[in-house]
């Protein structure tokens, strides 16, 4: 079982009128492992559920940190983990567990995409190829800059561009970004599902090879405005479970103590995909390519949905 790090909070930083930064310190006897660039902490919150955080970190230390950083944005529509840690305090303390990369970096010529507080891992891993001397460029785009966090920082360091949905003469020309990627280049993408959705489906136009497309989901797999209730039966048993408006496919088989793999639980690494017997699959993921979408035949079951009031899948 993973060991849990008890960590107390040290600085929190107002970095924008919704995103705070929080920098952790182990408690007494605890030590914090050195984190691979890209890499996340999972926060224990009191109701028993978890949130992922990736640790933001400039300066690509060598050895153990002695702290670790991370940037929570309020999400008034969420479910209240956020809030949870935006109602922290200095001194408070924390669990979490051991930093995991679902993200990793190339040590490679790259090119970053960052939509809003997407920027946070891929800050940590421009740091990184900064210090083993490889060249980058960084896009970070956003609504407005007020609403950005690490603006300045990002510019200074790694000689960011900043695309404001609210400034015309930088708004975001992705295909621009996309044409410009070179053989040699990793691209590199983080932030909110339709921002992935359209650069991934750009870059695979473009013909950049997929294991030079590296993304990883800025959202959660929250339900949206709209969503209504629809079964799934499970092939091999013959079950049939009502997935409600407010639960995953995933959330509700596990309860149900049927045997389901996942991880990201954002729907970006692809673990929990299943076959699709029969039904339509609505799908939310950014795993898939459009032809895969197309076909109906499998679907991720950790956010995506179902458009058929039934959903037949290969469990
Ligand atoms: S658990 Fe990662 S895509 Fe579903």
């Amino acid at each position: 079982m993973t060991d849990i790090i008890r960590a107390r909070i040290q600085e929190i930083s107002e970095l924008t009128s919704r995103i705070k930064s929080i920098r952790l310190v182990p408690e007494a006897g605890d030590k914090l492992p050195t984190a691979a660039p890209g890499a996340h902490i999972q926060v224990q919150l009191p109701d028993g559920g978890a949130r992922d955080y990736s640790l933001v970190s400039f300066d690509n230390g060598a050895g153990p940190p002695e702290s670790y950083t991370i940037a929570v944005q309020l999400e008034p529509k969420g479910q209240g983990g956020s809030r949870y840690m935006h109602e922290l305090a200095v001194g408070d303390r924390v669990s979490f567990a051991p930093p995991k990369n679902s993200f990793p970096l190339e040590i490679a010529p790259a090119v970053f995409l960052a939509g809003g507080i997407g920027v946070t891992p891929l800050i940590s891993m421009a740091a990184a190829l900064q210090a083993a001397n490889r060249p980058f460029t960084f896009h970070y785009t956003g609504r407005t800059a007020s609403a950005m966090a690490y603006v300045a920082e990002v510019r200074e360091r790694f000689n960011a561009v900043l695309h404001c949905d609210d400034d015309p003469q930088t708004a975001l020309d992705l295909a621009a970004i996309i044409q410009a990627v070179t053989p040699e280049q990793h691209l590199y993408l983080c932030g909110p599902r339709g921002m992935i959705e359209a650069a991934k489906t750009a870059a695979e136009q473009a013909g950049i090879p997929s294991a030079r497309i590296h993304f990883e989901l800025f959202d959660s797999g929250a339900a949206e405005s709209g969503d209504t209730a629809f079964e799934v039966e499970i092939l091999s048993s013959g079950q049939v479970f009502t997935i409600p408006p407010d639960k995953t496919i995933v959330e509700v088989l596990e309860a149900a103590g049927v045997d389901v793999m996942y991880d990201c639980q954002r729907g970006d690494c692809g673990i929990c995909q299943v076959d699709v017997i029969s039904g339509t699959p609505d799908h939310r993921d950014v795993v898939l390519s459009e032809t895969e979408r197309d076909s109906g035949k499998v679907m991720q079951i950790c956010v995506s949905r179902a458009k058929s009031p039934r959903l037949v899948l290969d469990i």
